[in-house]
């Protein structure tokens, strides 16, 4: 069978409870997203997930409750998907990139300390691959400033950062279950909040502005309430959460599975000449949602891989680079090291061990 770069997983159990919600006719907003956002809480240790229709939702949900609003600035780092950008865009605020650590795709603490300014209003920390940033450091950082830390833990769903989950940690944390996330809801995302009173804000927000849940019908048939925010329709319906919750079956073997894989990645290539694998402290768990590598000759590694049919992408190159973005900042000098040589292998719970071992195979083979 030919190997992919992702799958999509979808269980049996999300199959039959997102059946069972379509039979029902009730596929609105209700009893489902609350049951996924109990299990994201109970069983990965998430803090008052606030269940959204996308991660691009939960990332401007998060800027509009860290009160950033048009002029400010927001500190990031280029190497994400641009949906990290347009959240910031969206609230007419500015984005300002600092550079990364190019041994791991993410934001590097000195480069961001100076890219701090007064009308810096936060700080977005996208965990490359699934691998965790410098927290303590990053949020020591804010913290000076007052200002709050949103990670953009798209790709780390099952992360770990001296032990506490990802998603526990900072102020606000978004999450991405999107088609080949770890686990999907077809698209779909979750703000978590560390404060019980931001979470209860942004269940406000994400159904525009009306606070659902204290609002009781009146004779007329309509909700009695006021209005006082803007408010947006970003929130996850039972459909969605239904194929979520089926779908966190089986997703602590899943991801057993691909930290097993990358670390037969990581054994086979350590020595192999032209490949430098990213840096991994002990202090942190990846989630392992990509395997990215930084080879030298780059095209030639591509069409080797290919050749013995093995795909590879580098997923999402750097995000200044877009006119909207305003363009390549030359003086990030580890993000443009990162970006000419870095590469992902196909990784995901799928994989045969056949599988893992042609794609070792093939870059062992040399290009
Ligand atoms: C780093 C990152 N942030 C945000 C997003 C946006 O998530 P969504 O597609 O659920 O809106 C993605 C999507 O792939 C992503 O990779």
């Amino acid at each position: 069978m030919s190997i992919s770069m992702f799958e999509t997983v979808v269980t049996p159990a999300a199959l039959d409870l997102a059946s069972a919600v379509i039979r029902s006719g009730q596929l609105s907003t209700g009893p489902r997203v609350v049951a996924f956002e109990d299990a994201l809480a109970r069983e990965l240790r998430l803090s008052h997930p606030v269940a959204l229709n996308s991660g691009t939702s939960a990332l401007h949900l998060a800027l509009v409750l860290a009160g950033v609003g048009p002029g400010d600035e927001v500190v990031l780092a280029p190497q994400t998907f641009v949906a990290t950008a347009q959240a910031i865009l969206m609230q007419r605020a500015v984005p300002v990139f600092a550079d990364i650590d190019p041994l791991t795709g993410n934001l590097a603490v000195e480069s961001l300390t100076r890219a701090l300014t007064p009308p810096t209003k936060a700080i977005i920390a996208v965990h490359w691959a699934g691998y965790p940033c410098d927290l303590d450091e990053i949020g020591a950082c804010a913290a000076l400033r007052g200002i709050p830390v949103i990670e953009d833990a798209a790709h780390a769903l099952g992360a770990s950062y001296r032990g506490r989950a990802i998603g526990s940690v900072s102020r606000f944390t978004c999450f991405s279950f999107q088609a080949i996330k770890h686990v999907t809801c077809g698209d779909g995302g979750a703000l978590c909040c560390v404060h019980p009173d931001d979470a209860l804000e942004a269940r406000r927000r994400r159904w525009f502005g009306i606070d659902r849940e204290h609002a009781l019908p009146s004779e007329l048939g309509e909700r009695e309430f006021d209005i006082d925010a803007v408010g947006y329709k970003y929130h996850m319906n039972d459909l969605a959460a239904a194929v979520g919750l089926g779908n966190l079956s089986g997703f602590r073997d899943r991801l057993a599975r691909r930290r097993t894989i990358v670390a037969a990645y990581r054994t086979a290539l350590a020595r192999v000449s032209g490949v430098t694998l990213l840096r991994r402290a002990d202090d942190r768990q990846s989630a392992d949602w990509l395997c990215t590598i930084l080879v030298e000759r780059r095209d030639a590694f591509v069409r080797a891989l290919q050749s013995h049919g093995v795909p590879t992408s580098v997923v999402h190159r750097r995000i200044d680079r877009f006119r909207v973005c305003g363009g390549v900042r030359a003086e990030l000098a580890g993000q443009q090291q990162f970006d000419e040589r870095q590469i992902s292998l196909p990784l995901h719970s799928g994989l045969s061990d056949e599988q893992v071992d042609q794609v070792m195979t093939a870059v062992r083979c040399g290009w």
